[in-house]
Formats: C-alpha cells, structure tokens, sequence
C-alpha cells in the first residue's frame, strides 16, 4: 500500500501498463492539494496536458477553473484534479476500455492516500467508469451518489460545454450544488 502520492507517482511515471505510454510525451499524474475533500476527474489527457504533464491546462482547463472559481473552488486551494487515463490517447480518441482498466489502479491508489469526501466526474468517460457503466450525462448530472461514504456526482466536461455553450447554467448549477455539499460536510 501507498502512503503518499510521491511514493504513487514515483511509480506511475515510469508505468507501461498499456500502448498509451509509447505515444506519450508525459504521463499526467495530476495536479491541486493532495488533502482536498474534492477530487475532479476528467476523461484523459489532451495535447496540451501531455505537453505540460499537467491535467486541464488547454481552453477546457481554463472553463473549468473558472467554473471552480465561482464557487470558491480552485486546485490552488481546495480541489485535486485527475484524470481516468494518464497518458493522451493518440489524437484524443476516448481512452479504450482496456486503458482505462489498466490505468485505473493508479487513481485508486490516489483516492485511497487522498480520502476525498467528494468525487465529481467530468463527462461520460468518467461517470461512466466511476459511477456506473450506464451513466448519461444529460439525465443525472448534478445528482450525488454515496458509495463507501463517499459523494460521486457527474457532470458536463469542459470540452462538451465549449462545444455546446448552453449547457453552461445546468454545469454552474451543478458546481453550486458541489460547494453547497462541501460546506454540508464541514
Ligand atoms: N480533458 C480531460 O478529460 N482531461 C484533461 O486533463 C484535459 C482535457
């Protein structure tokens, strides 16, 4: 068992569990406080993050801090950020099942040294590996789970909301109902 997260990405930096790590340029570990209540989860990385082995750094990165922000949330500050997939799927296809199987034991190393007390799941490819093989986005966004004392919710990723801008209020809303459970739990 892991202690720490430098002990899991000591490890995972160096992981060829599937095809993904030949195509790489870095393996995108995550990134915010390792003690936050909240983990957000996003798909895999895109070109940008892989550049910079960092999550969420390209124009969905910058949507979704400014959806934090308005809720007094920030991986500065009280969010960890992570994604299903570590490495970029070349061209940003979805990551395959069988990637998202072999990588998911490092986020649960992550979830376990973390102990979030929130999981939110950005987008299908996540809720559907964390929260149930049938989720769909558009029915049960914003809606919390518990499972094993934890609270999972999904909701829309970054990149879909840019693509489709009206679903911005429905995501503010759910980011809302985010911080409204946090200050619950506090
Ligand atoms: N999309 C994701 O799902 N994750 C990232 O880190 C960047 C874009």
């Amino acid at each position: 068992m892991y202690k720490t997260f430098d002990e899991i990405k000591k490890d995972c930096l160096s992981c060829e569990k599937c095809e993904l790590c030949k195509t790489r340029t870095n393996v995108v570990f995550g990134a915010g406080q390792e003690n936050a209540k909240i983990l957000i989860i996003g798909e895999g990385p895109g070109e940008n993050e892989d550049l910079q082995g960092l999550p969420f750094v390209g124009r969905g990165g910058q949507l979704l801090d400014k959806m934090l922000k308005a809720v007094g949330l920030s991986r500065e500050e009280n969010v960890y950020i992570a994604n299903i997939v570590k490495c970029r799927p070349p061209k940003n296809r979805d990551p395959l099942p069988q990637e998202q199987e072999a990588c998911i034991n490092w986020l649960r190393h992550q979830v376990a040294v973390m102990k979030p007390k929130i999981i939110v799941c950005l987008g299908r490819i996540s809720a559907q590996k964390i929260i149930s093989p049938d989720f769909k986005v558009t029915k049960q966004h914003g809606e919390f789970y518990e499972r094993n004392n934890v609270l999972l919710m999904g909701t829309f990723h970054p990149a879909a909301l840019l693509r489709n801008p009206n679903n911005k209020p429905l995501a503010f809303d759910d980011f809302t109902k985010l911080r409204e459970k946090l200050e619950e739990l506090s």
